[in-house]
């Protein structure tokens, strides 16, 4: 999922544009880019938008950001989404294990009344202090859980910390994604607001690629290409892993070397990964 577009739940012009665009995931909003007003419609669209033609047939990751545990939403947004063609749950401020105790009993339950084989993952927000230090914990919880997403907004802004100051962005981004890398689970890198400055979006993608995040969230089209090629893993990568596993199956110790670099276990198991992700991806656009 090297993308993940945001579309706000109450704006359903832009439910076609996001199913033909190229993101590889949308999540569907009823949170923060909803007002209150809306939300009781929002929650209705998106509901119609995953039982449409449209969605049936993509093969896009569909997810929808339902309103937090503590806000009288919750409830009402899980039961309007949860169905045969949503993938994940995105919970924004999860702050416990717990939480994510109460998202499996409430999705489990929907399940087993409407019938669903498939059980519904969830995309657990690490956005403020608490959920932070927990977030291990929060990765751990449950198989359902199969990313962490890391969020700025939510986590700077009460605090003060500067969105702008990269030694900070990388120090929550490594955090989380060890927390996510304890649990055996991927991280998503966190939106860029300002949409208009594509060099900062892949200087700071770039930044979360180093970190072994699998992609982005992305509020605007025009970010979705840059995300797209930003986790891609490159011509090089791919060769050199190719050249890691080629060497290994025809290696007789555990360490040999490749390319002048001492390869062994990590190396090979990462290089696998590399390939399989390469595979999964459809061409890059011409
Ligand atoms: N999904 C699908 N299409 C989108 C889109 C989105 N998130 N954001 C913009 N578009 C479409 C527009 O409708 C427009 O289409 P058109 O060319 O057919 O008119 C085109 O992309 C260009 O959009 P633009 O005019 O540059 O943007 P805007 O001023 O209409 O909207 C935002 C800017 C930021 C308000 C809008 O992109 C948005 O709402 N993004 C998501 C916000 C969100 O979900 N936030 C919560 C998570 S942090
Ligand atoms: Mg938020």
């Amino acid at each position: 999922m090297r993308s993940k577009l945001f579309v706000p739940g109450s704006r359903p012009e832009l439910f076609p544009k996001a199913l033909a665009g190229q993101a590889d995931a949308l999540s569907f909003d009823l949170e923060d880019s909803v007002l209150e007003t809306a939300k009781a419609e929002a929650r209705c669209l998106i509901a119609q938008v995953l039982l449409s033609p449209e969605s049936a047939a993509s093969k896009k990751i569909l997810i929808v950001r339902v309103n937090g545990l503590t806000t009288p939403h919750f409830e009402a947004d899980l039961a309007a989404v949860a169905g045969p063609r949503l993938d994940l749950v995105n919970v924004p401020k999860v702050e416990s294990a717990d939480d994510i105790h109460t998202v499996t009993r409430t999705l489990a339950r929907l399940e087993a009344e409407r019938g669903l084989a498939r059980p519904i993952g969830i995309l657990a927000n690490v956005e403020s202090p608490r959920g932070l230090r927990l977030a291990a914990e929060i990765a751990g919880a449950d198989p359902r859980v199969v990313g962490l997403q890391v969020g700025f907004a939510d986590l700077l802004e009460p605090l003060g910390i500067d969105r702008a100051d990269a030694a900070a962005i990388h120090h929550l981004q490594l955090a989380v994604r060890l927390a996510a890398g304890e649990a055996g689970i991927w991280a998503c890198d966190a939106v860029y607001a300002n949409f208009k400055d594509a060099e900062g979006f892949r200087t700071e993608a770039l930044a979360a690629k180093r970190l072994g995040y699998i992609g982005k969230s992305c509020i605007h089209p025009s970010q979705i290409a840059l995300a797209n090629d930003v986790f891609r893993p490159t011509d090089e990568e791919i060769t050199i892993a190719q050249r890691i596993v080629d060497a290994a199956g025809n290696a007789n110790a555990g360490a040999f070397t490749v390319d002048g670099r001492m390869i062994d276990a990590p190396f090979i198991r990462r290089a696998r990964a590399v390939l399989a992700i390469a595979r999964q991806l459809p061409p890059p656009a011409a």
